[in-house]
This record gives C-alpha cells, structure tokens and sequence, in this order.
C-alpha cells in the first residue's frame, strides 16, 4: 500500500491518519512491544549540509510521532535506543549536544507525555549521564510514574552485553549467598535479572538508515523478534512508515523454531521407515 507522510502537530491527529490506525489495527495483530535503534541522523544531515547535531535535533521530532501514534494504536511498550555504551566514544562536542538535546527535550515533551497518560522508564548505565540529564530523567519518571496506556522506555548509556554482565554479576552473587542454586539458573531467570525484566521481549525491532546488525542492542531480548530494516534515516522515520512495519510484521508467521502451522500432522511410520530405508 502506498502511504503518504503525515503532517501532525500536537495532538490534532487528522482524520485521514484515524482512518489509516483503524486499517492497521483491523489488518492484524498489533506488536506488544516495538523497540527501535533510532539510526542515521549525522548522515540525514550531512546530506543537507548540516552538522551531525543538526540530525539529532530533527531525530526528536520523529521520536514524538512515533511515540505518539504507538500510543494510538495501542502498542503497550515502546523502546528506543538512544545513546549505547559505545556512543561515549563519540567526540565530546557531539556527547555534550545530545545531553543538552536530551534535557531540553525532556522539559519540552514531559506535559505531553502526561497528557498522553505515557510513562517514561530508562535501561542502561543512566549514572553515567551528566547530572542535568539524571535530575530531569528523574522529575519525568516521577511525573508519569502512575500512567498506564503505553510505556516508553528509553535506552541511554545502554548495551545488551553490559546488561548481560550486570546480570551474570547479580546472579553470582544471589549464588554465593545462597539464594539460588545453580541448577536454579535458566531462561525465566535471566530474563529476571536483566534491566528488562518488568518488559515482555520485544516482538518488532525496527532499524533506521540501512545498517543490517544490531549494535549492541537488546541482545538476549531478541532471540524471537522480527526485524524490520529500513533504508529511511530516522529523522524522516515517521508514522506513515511505522504503519508499514507493523503491516509486514502482521504478515509474518512467528514460528519459535516449530513448524509451519497446519504441518504438524503425525507422520505415518510406514513413511518414515521409507524415507529411512
Ligand atoms: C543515531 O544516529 C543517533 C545516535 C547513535 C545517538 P547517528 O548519530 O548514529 O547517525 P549516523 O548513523 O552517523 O548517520
Ligand atoms: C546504534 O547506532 C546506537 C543507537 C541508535 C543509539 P550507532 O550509529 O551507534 O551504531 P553503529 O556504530 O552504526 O553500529
Ligand atoms: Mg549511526
């Protein structure tokens, strides 16, 4: 289906666009939870001649669309990957850029977020942060603590492998006090010690930019998720393509290593002992 870009602005979502999350809900099963690697914002505007921070700066308006109509539709959980352990490599002119991004997009979009009835958590290492960002985190977290239509978690100073190590650390130590016996240790458990452990694992990861990997992302989290890759740089991410990955999503068969439904018929031993013979 060809879809046109949408112009929204604040809350007055046009009627063509109610229309259109009316079709996608109808079309299938909406993702529980979607997370995101938010990607190509330097090369969105170096193409325009900008400065990478210029990017940046346009990223935040796509984050409050997508944040927004994934509330409509009714998506329980929204994670984005906004700042990974590897990020702090960056130079520090363009670290400094996106905290002052993050805290003045904090104060900006807090009343939103409430009016919006979304509540905001974070995963990741949020004490690296500088002060600023963790004082407004936390004024945020507090203020939409108590909503419940749709979470949105953002991913900051975040890296699969460091939520990874942090739970292999805690786990070691519950064993050496006692608490869990080894034998105890399994799939359930770790997913109970890791940052995620209050959010169900992701059934659509979305990458922006074209980049085929994951970067560190949530990487015991996405043993099943169905991956949607796109060539758009995140800046121009918006609604109109969001409805197309949850399209493709609805399509897919989520098979979790059985087999195709409907192909799981008992096997005549007469036709096993031929194809073994
Ligand atoms: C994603 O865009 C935002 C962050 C990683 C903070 P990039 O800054 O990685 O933009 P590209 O990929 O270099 O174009
Ligand atoms: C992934 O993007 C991290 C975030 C979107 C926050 P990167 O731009 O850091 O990833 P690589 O370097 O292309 O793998
Ligand atoms: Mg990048």
């Amino acid at each position: 289906m060809a879809l046109k870009p949408l112009s929204i602005t604040d809350n007055d979502q046009s009627e063509e666009d109610k229309k259109l999350q009316e079709k996608v809900k109808a079309s299938g099963a909406i993702p529980t939870h979607i997370a995101i690697i938010m990607d190509g914002n330097g090369r969105w505007a170096q193409q325009k001649g900008n400065i990478r921070l210029f990017g940046h700066k346009a990223g935040v308006e796509s984050v409050r669309d997508i944040t927004e109509s994934c509330a409509q539709l009714g998506v329980q959980h929204l994670t984005l990957y906004a700042f990974s352990t590897e990020n702090w490599s960056r130079p520090s002119s363009e670290i400094n850029g996106l905290m002052g991004l993050l805290v003045q997009s904090l104060r900006k979009e807090a009343e939103r977020l409430r009016r919006n009835d979304i509540k905001l958590v974070t995963i990741g290492q949020t004490g690296r942060l500088p002060k600023r960002c963790q004082k407004e985190l936390g004024e945020v977290i507090e203020i939409t603590k108590d909503n419940k239509r749709m979470q949105l978690c953002l991913a900051l100073s975040y890296s699969g492998r460091w939520d990874i190590t942090e739970a292999v650390k805690q786990i070691s130590r519950d064993v050496q006090k006692g608490s869990i016996n080894p034998d105890d240790v399994n799939d359930q458990l770790i997913s109970s010690y890791l940052s995620t452990a209050a959010i169900p694992d992701p059934d659509l990861i979305i990458r922006t930019s074209g980049e085929y990997r994951i970067s560190n992302f949530l990487l015991w989290q996405l043993a099943y998720s169905e991956l949607y890759i796109t060539k758009t740089f995140w800046p121009d991410f918006r609604r109109d393509e969001l409805y197309r990955a949850i399209f493709s999503f609805q399509k897919r068969e989520r098979r979790y290593g059985k087999v195709k439904n409907g192909h799981n018929k008992t096997v005549p031993s007469s036709v096993i002992n031929q194809i073994r013979s």
